[in-house]
């Protein structure tokens, strides 16, 4: 069976755009497809200026989101990057395979970075080893595929340059992943700005639908989705792009195809009603999972340190492989050096 691995940092709250965009595909076709892994990222989260009670609050939250999105421990692993040490060390070997050039030419990074100075903060040095770190989680699970939105394949394809370069120079050790981008999933755009992403990470609620969000707050910031000048409702992603992710909004939630839709709709109006009602409607059955998870917490912590205990058991002869494969000396443990004394 494939090896998929996937993560979600807990940066923001999630949003109907991780949703449609990965959650739900994970949960509907990936875990029962292959063996797959979905972990809480809380180490990438301290890549930038953060707050430790936040990251911990959304880092159990996104948890919770999982399991509630569909994701079933009996078919597949989920669990909290920190709780397995895997990731941390394969994350310094492999940083003596990538080079500060490769590192600085992500274009995140770059983004990235160029904001926090602006701000007139400074810029985490884990920040630019980020993508090393992202590799590592891939990477020690012997991943085949790495289902991610668009914006991730370079990172991905960075996993795949030091996996391939790692097994030239010192043997065969890793398995070299490819990212799948889900030709079903939506690409959900920021209801205030719908040229770019709708992103967690950026505080700007009124055109985030968060996945926790009230159905009143739903309907209030799809009615408030800015649209394009014209009336007509036509599928146009480059010359109407208000209208075409709303369009593509009530496609994801309610099936079918955003340019056929169009057809049935006389005012932006008429569109923005149904795609509200749609939204409401995908979110519910999620919501209420999460309440009732909400309310036995022992069960998602449980969730949580299985998951970890299984994650570990599959990372860790991987990561043990590379530190013999570069040259680290391997630790013996009493009952081995016994036995060698023995000998
Ligand atoms: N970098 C990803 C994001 O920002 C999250 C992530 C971290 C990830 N490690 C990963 C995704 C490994 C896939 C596989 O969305």
């Amino acid at each position: 069976m494939k090896r998929v691995f996937s993560g979600v940092k807990p940066t923001g709250h999630l949003t109907l755009g991780n949703y449609l965009g990965a959650m739900r595909q994970w949960a509907a076709v990936d875990q029962h497809r292959a063996d797959a892994l979905f972990c809480v990222v809380d180490l990438h989260a301290l890549t930038v200026d953060h707050d430790p009670a936040r990251v911990r609050r959304l880092s159990r939250q996104a948890a919770t989101l999982l399991l509630a999105a569909g994701l079933d421990p009996r078919l597949c692993t989920v669990f909290v990057q920190s709780h397995v040490d895997e990731h941390a060390r394969l994350s310094y070997v492999l940083e003596c395979v990538a080079t500060d050039g490769e590192m600085r030419r992500m274009i995140q990074y770059k983004e990235k970075s160029v904001r926090e100075r602006e701000r007139g903060g400074s810029v985490r040095l884990s920040l630019l080893t980020y993508p090393v770190l992202m590799a590592a989680d891939i990477l020690a699970y012997g991943t085949d595929e790495v289902p991610v939105g668009e914006d991730q394949a370079q990172h991905v394809e960075l996993a795949r340059d030091l996996a391939a370069r790692f097994n030239h120079r010192y043997g065969r050790t890793f398995v070299v992943p490819r990212t799948t981008v889900p030709k079903v999933a939506a690409r959900v755009m920021n209801l205030q700005e719908p040229t770019s992403k709708m992103g967690k990470s950026d505080d700007s609620g009124p055109g985030i639908v968060y996945l926790l969000d009230e159905p009143d707050v739903i309907r209030k910031k799809v009615m408030r989705a800015v649209t394009d000048s014209g009336r007509e409702v036509v599928y146009d992603p480059e010359a109407r792009p208000g209208v075409a992710n709303l369009l593509e909004i009530l496609a994801a939630c309610s099936g079918g195809d955003p340019a056929d839709l169009s057809g049935a709709y006389a005012s932006y109006g008429a569109l923005k009603k149904d795609t509200a009602e749609a939204v409401v409607e995908v979110l519910r059955p999620v919501q209420e999972r999460h309440r009732e998870l909400c309310a036995d917490p022992g069960h998602v912590e449980e969730v949580l340190r299985d998951g970890a205990e299984r994650a570990r058991a599959m990372a860790r002869p991987t990561v043990d492989a590379a530190y013999r494969a570069i040259g680290l000396l391997p630790a013996v443990s009493g009952a081995e050096a016994v036995l060698n004394a023995a000998r």
